[in-house]
């Protein structure tokens, strides 16, 4: 039904009308009524025309709806736009970064986080988010690793399929969902150097195996758009990629949504060294199968021309056409253009108390306790005195995080705001900075100088931790620390923190560090010293108070990292899931193997890790049967028992490896997860099933196939486990 609309539409446009759907425009005036500049001028005029698909950055009720009426009421055949925005972890009321909600492994909350930003963005207007971002990242030098689900496809790609299912609903048709956007295809978390928008030079298979499973899963669950990347892959620009998005995005895996360029990355093929005007870089893009350009203003400039010159084949400007005009009817826009437009909706839908409510409970569930030596956690609420110490204390900025949307500047709950509405009052509260950050003005658009010095307040900060029972010590990076266009080499704590540090646990040992950071950060030293470490990344809207619940036990700690945590910044790329070398070992006692000679090879605090106030054990790991050939199966089952004296959640983890294959393997697999939760002396036995499509993999037949040999299958709550059990697959 929806196709044969699509092509009657089709049928009546012109060739300029339909480049004009492909064309994407920043709302770079103020949106509710038209623009003085010239440049802008001739945008507006473009939407007169007809000549422009969609829309970003306008971002109300208002704006959209004045910009879907210039285009309804003077275009020839009123096809209405796309609102696209960067809805990332939230749109007013702000959730946990990606990265931190992706440390729940809790599929639901996302799910709900994610429905939650679509409902209010859809209530200012907005029709399309440009998330889920789902590349995987290794390398904690790349700002970006906070807009992700971290270093491993298998968990990355279940997320994805949350995300989606948030945004999108079960009906795109409603006017509180909107359509997602996976991006950013392909392989930009593999930036050389961890250095933003840099090279990527992996092999055919690495990218089949880790780079693109997210994306299968996204277009399995009807993902309606993808954008392309930045970067180069082994010498061809994403967004110029006939491999990538032609061949396998739109003709192996079959999809029909369509593709958004990032950014002026259409154009930027002439920087790359790849094109050699605006009219060249459109005629790449277009020929690869990127359907729109996100103001690039090359398409506009170019695809005509080429089109006449037969250089690019107007079937595939119809068929980009269509691909767009699908996910509009598909959204029901062509029935009311003004769905969104609800000013009503948008006084009443947006950051309400529900909402603030539930970004705390899914911010509780996304922190992770790393470390908790004589159980400092869980502080007593009524312990004698605390001294909330450090530049992130009282910071209601931070916490909001890089990619937040429509936030309101420090709005979120501090740490220190969170404590004292905690603690009974008869607790002595005391509270210093310490330091500044070091890290300069807190900017979006100008770079954020690091490691300015300046140690002052650091004796005040001294002289209450002194007498305080216990020290709350909130430390980490600022928002803008990570995010796009925020590498740091270095990601250590900056100078003046470390120093803060010392001189605190020079007075006072009993530390519980909190935190707050948009990427794992190297702190060894710290881990080495203090007690108890407690991951908080930033957290959203919430904040101060979802710290709160864990630091005094009203909830108890259950999340599990999704991306290993370095000891040193030079480990970087660091992951769990590596493969073997040649020369894993030091057997024979000789120098020759793969280290390094100053740290050690493993993670500080691998990937799946995080503990919990109660204890769990795992016992009794079982498989139903020594082997399975095609079409069959065999079970792993373990059982778990809440050992302690509280209830509490763990997240049970399966991995594989297969000893040999056609390609080398990974030494373990993440395969299966369950989130279970279990009171005092309860147990459960957890089963997990695996099948030829478990130890699949995009092997050197080039397709993806399991191969018949040994495995091992390790069950846990880490990636460091070492319950393991052999089985075999026989074709
Ligand atoms: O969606 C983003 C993308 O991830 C990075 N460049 C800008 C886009 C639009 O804001």
């Amino acid at each position: 039904n929806i196709e044969k609309k699509v092509d009657s539409v089709l049928s009546l446009m012109t060739l300029k009308e339909k480049i004009g759907q492909l064309v994407l425009y920043n709302g770079s005036w103020d949106v509710t009524g038209p623009p003085s500049d010239v440049g802008n001028k001739e945008k507006y005029q473009k939407l007169k025309n007809g000549e422009v698909g969609a829309m970003l950055n306008a971002t109300s009720v208002a704006g959209t709806k004045e910009l879907q009426k210039t285009v309804i009421e003077n275009s020839r055949l009123k096809i209405p736009l796309l609102f696209g925005y960067d809805v990332i972890h939230g749109f007013k009321t702000i959730f946990p970064i990606p990265l931190g909600e992706s440390a729940s492994w809790d599929l639901e909350a996302i799910k709900k986080s994610s429905s939650i930003a679509a409902k209010e963005a859809t209530a200012s207007g907005i029709n399309w988010a440009f998330g889920p971002m789902v590349d995987i990242s290794r390398d904690a030098r790349w700002g970006r690793i906070m807009e992700g689900a971290g270093e491993d496809p298998f968990l990355a790609s279940k997320i994805a399929v949350a995300r989606i299912h948030g945004f999108q609903g079960d009906d795109l048709s409603k006017n509180n969902t909107l359509a997602a956007c996976a991006k950013h295809f392909a392989a930009y978390g593999f930036a050389e150097g961890g250095r933003d928008y840099n090279t990527v030079s992996i092999g055919e298979y690495e990218l089949h195996n880790t780079v693109l499973p997210p994306f299968k899963a996204a277009v399995d669950a009807g993902v309606a758009s993808m954008m392309s990347a930045f970067n180069e892959i082994d010498g061809i620009p994403a967004t110029g990629h006939k491999g990538l998005q032609r061949d396998i995005l739109k003709n192996t895996w079959n999809w029909d949504g369509f593709v958004v360029s990032d950014w002026a990355s259409i154009a930027e093929m002439i920087f790359h060294g790849y094109a050699k005007d605006k009219t060249q870089a459109a005629e790449l893009a277009m020929n690869a199968g990127n359907d729109m350009d996100m103001e690039g203003r090359a398409y506009e400039t170019g695809l005509e021309q080429l089109v006449k010159d037969g250089k690019v084949d107007e079937k595939l400007i119809d068929e980009a056409a269509k691909r767009i005009l699908r996910v509009k009817f598909k959204l029901g826009l062509f029935d009311d253009p003004f769905k969104y437009c609800d000013e009503e909706r948008e006084k009443k839908d947006i950051y309400t108390k529900e909402n603030l409510e539930a970004s705390r409970d899914v911010a509780k569930k996304s922190i992770v306790l790393l470390k908790n030596d004589n159980n400092v956690l869980p502080l007593k609420k009524d312990v004698k005195s605390i001294a909330v110490i450090g530049p992130l204390a009282d910071d209601k900025d931070t916490p909001i995080g890089s990619w937040r949307g429509m936030a309101t500047p420090n709005s979120a709950v501090s740490l220190l705001e969170g404590i004292k509405t905690a603690v009974n009052q008869s607790v002595k509260i005391s509270h210093a900075k310490g330091v500044e950050l070091g890290v300069g003005e807190r900017s979006f658009v100008r770079d954020l100088k690091v490691n300015r010095e300046d140690f002052k307040g650091i004796e005040e900060a001294v002289k209450i931790a002194k007498d305080a029972e216990v020290v709350v010590l909130a430390i980490g990076e600022e928002a803008f620390q990570s995010g796009e266009a925020r590498s740091q080499v270095s990601i250590e704590l900056t100078k003046p923190q470390q120093k803060l540090f010392e001189a605190v646990y020079a007075v006072n040992k009993n530390i519980v560090v909190v935190l707050m950071n948009g990427r794992p950060m190297a702190i060894s030293d710290i881990a080495e010293k203090v007690p108890s470490i407690v991951e908080t990344w930033h957290l959203g809207s919430a904040s101060g108070n979802a710290i709160a619940d864990v630091l005094f036990g009203d909830y108890n700690p259950s999340g599990k990292l999704p991306v290993s945590f370095p000891r040193h910044v030079g480990q970087l790329p660091l992951y769990y899931n590596v493969k073997n070398t040649g020369r894993p070992t030091n057997a024979d006692g000789m120098v020759f193997w793969s280290h390094y000679t100053d740290e050690k090879n493993d993670a500080l605090f691998p990937f799946g890790h995080g503990l919990s106030y109660t204890e769990f054990e795992y016992k009794d790991l079982k498989i139903s049967a020594p082997s399975f050939s095609s079409g069959g199966n065999i079970s792993v089952s373990v059982k778990l028992t809440n050992k302690g004296k509280r209830k509490g959640k763990e997240v049970v983890q399966l991995y594989i490896r297969d000893l040999i294959g056609s390609l080398t393997r990974p030494v373990k697999e993440l395969k299966g997860f369950e989130l279970v939760e279990l009171a005092p002396n309860e147990s459960k036995t957890i089963t997990f099933e695996i099948n030829e499509e478990t130890i699949q993999f995009y092997t050197a037949n080039k397709k993806w196939e399991a191969e018949p040999g040994d495995f091992k299958a390790f069950v846990g709550g880490s990636s460091n486990t070492d319950l393991e059990i052999d089985f075999t697959f026989k074709k």
